[in-house]
């Protein structure tokens, strides 16, 4: 009589492999585009739902307390950079060498997991904006990671007939992640036959650096004021009637743009609730 295996060790070696940490996603993919910024994917929480723009609360198991002997989750907001209708989540970050996650969550590797609360929530989704002719998306840094999500939204192109995204950064080879993801659009089969051949020529992309040379340099605030990124772009500055924006980057940026907008271009912003012209996000950094 051969052995039987005994049901449980059987059941236990087919059963998928239990997650360590509480929420735990795998990570899929870790691309490295210069030293203080990454990406990564991560297996997506089959209940997850969300609208392209939103965060959610991602991060690691911090250190074992010495005194307690217990560990606790080390979470903040990240802006999912995957559109809604993918499998996987995406994640854009920087890298801060004594950033309590950062510091940790850049050495991450494809197999690795992370803590994923899926609690999807933010300001930049299109519901909280009226209709309008044109929608200007405004990054700086990793602030562009919403909006990595959002220009591969299907939505964005059914209700606006052009798409405008401006990325200012100190640094030339901070522009990568968001050029490779705009250059990429086009060859991108599935989208082109979701959203529409040819979609990606709605896309008007402004990429500027303030700390390195390159074809294009200035604060997007100081080249707006200045009239300079209108005609360059080929577009009227922004007018109620026509023009939507979401704000993404650091508090000075959002603060300054909302001004703009609300002093000079007549803009009012608008909130899920009370959807009008423009919204606002804080690019969260660690
Ligand atoms: P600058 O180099 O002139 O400060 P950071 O890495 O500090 O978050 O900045 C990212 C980019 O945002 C930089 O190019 C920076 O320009 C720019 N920036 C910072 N503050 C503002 C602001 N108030 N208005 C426009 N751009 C800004």
């Amino acid at each position: 009589m051969t052995e039987m295996t005994p049901v449980t060790d059987a059941a236990a070696a087919k059963a998928p492999k239990v997650p360590a940490l509480p929420d735990a996603q795998t990570v899929t993919e870790v691309k490295h585009w210069t030293d203080r910024l990454f990406s990564f994917r991560c297996t997506r929480p089959a209940s997850l739902r969300f609208r392209s723009g939103e965060f959610v609360m991602i991060g690691l198991m911090g250190d074992v307390n010495p005194k307690t002997g217990k560990q606790k989750p080390l979470l903040r907001a990240y802006s999912i950079a995957s559109p809604s209708w993918d499998e996987e989540m995406e994640f854009y970050s920087i890298k801060v060498q004594d950033g309590p996650l950062t510091s940790k969550l850049q050495h991450i590797k494809v197999g690795d997991e992370v803590i994923l609360r899926p609690k999807p929530v933010g300001t930049l989704v299109h519901d909280a904006l009226i209709p309008g002719k044109r929608i200007w998306f405004f990054a700086t840094g990793t602030g562009f990671a919403p909006f990595a999500s959002l220009l591969r939204e299907p939505e964005t192109y059914e209700k606006f007939d052009e798409v405008i995204i401006t990325h200012t950064c100190r640094e030339v080879g901070e522009l990568t992640y968001g050029r490779e993801l705009i250059e990429a659009l086009k060859d991108d089969e599935l989208l082109n036959e979701v959203i529409g051949e040819g979609f990606w020529k709605k896309i008007k992309y402004y990429p500027t650096t303030t700390r390195e040379e390159s074809p294009k340099m200035g604060r997007i605030t100081d080249l707006m004021r200045s009239g300079e990124a209108f005609e360059d772009l080929g577009v009227p500055p922004l007018n109620p009637d026509t023009d939507r924006a979401m704000i993404c980057g650091n508090l000075a940026f959002n603060l300054e743009l909302k001004d703009l907008f609300e002093n000079t271009y007549g803009l009012e912003e608008g909130a899920n609730s009370k959807p009008a012209h423009f919204v606002v996000e804080k690019a969260f950094l660690d």
